[in-house]
């Protein structure tokens, strides 16, 4: 089933989620529609917040093919690299929007997998920068938040205006 992704500057965006307490059917549910939600938006992310669902839930693809989602319940960083970069992002609760933020080049995180046990996942290049993006929007961050208020006015006024549009 197809979720409704949270447009920012929607409020709901900004809650902050609680750790997932069993990984039962009803989570088996919500990730199998998170990873269709996002395969049918393109987008090689999605965070439980983004479909408003106040969890530590986050889905992730960023294989050539599409076919390698990886599922990340109550993820925590546990190492960080010295080294950032500055990656381009976009998000698809900030559609048609693109700008810089730095990131760590690589990172461990802690999750639970879908059946429930805890791995450590070593990530670099896209898919470190796609974890610590989806970890942000857990914390009730998006990626627009990093940059200037100028800069982030001005996203702000855009997607209202497209909202209002395509209320119309
Ligand atoms: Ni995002």
């Amino acid at each position: 089933m197809l979720l409704p992704i949270l447009c920012y500057p929607d409020p709901k965006l900004h809650k902050v989620a609680k750790p997932v307490a069993t990984v039962d059917e009803r989570v088996h549910l919500l990730v199998t529609n998170m990873i269709e939600t996002m395969y049918d938006a393109k987008g090689i992310g999605l965070a439980a917040t983004q479909v408003d669902v106040h969890e530590r839930v986050i889905v992730i693809d960023v294989s050539e093919e599409r076919d390698e989602p990886l599922v990340l319940i109550n993820p925590e960083l546990v190492w960080t690299s010295p080294s950032t970069h500055l990656n381009e992002e976009g998000c698809l609760s900030v559609p048609g929007i693109y700008d810089g933020v730095e990131r760590f080049d690589a990172v461990h995180v802690r999750a639970l997998d879908l059946t429930g046990q805890p791995r450590t996942i070593e990530a670099d290049e896209l898919l470190a920068v796609c974890i610590q993006h989806e970890m942000d929007h857990l914390m009730g961050k998006v990626f627009v938040e990093y940059l200037s208020p100028l800069k982030r006015n001005r996203i702000k006024k855009k997607m209202l205006k497209a909202q209002r549009e395509d209320a119309q």
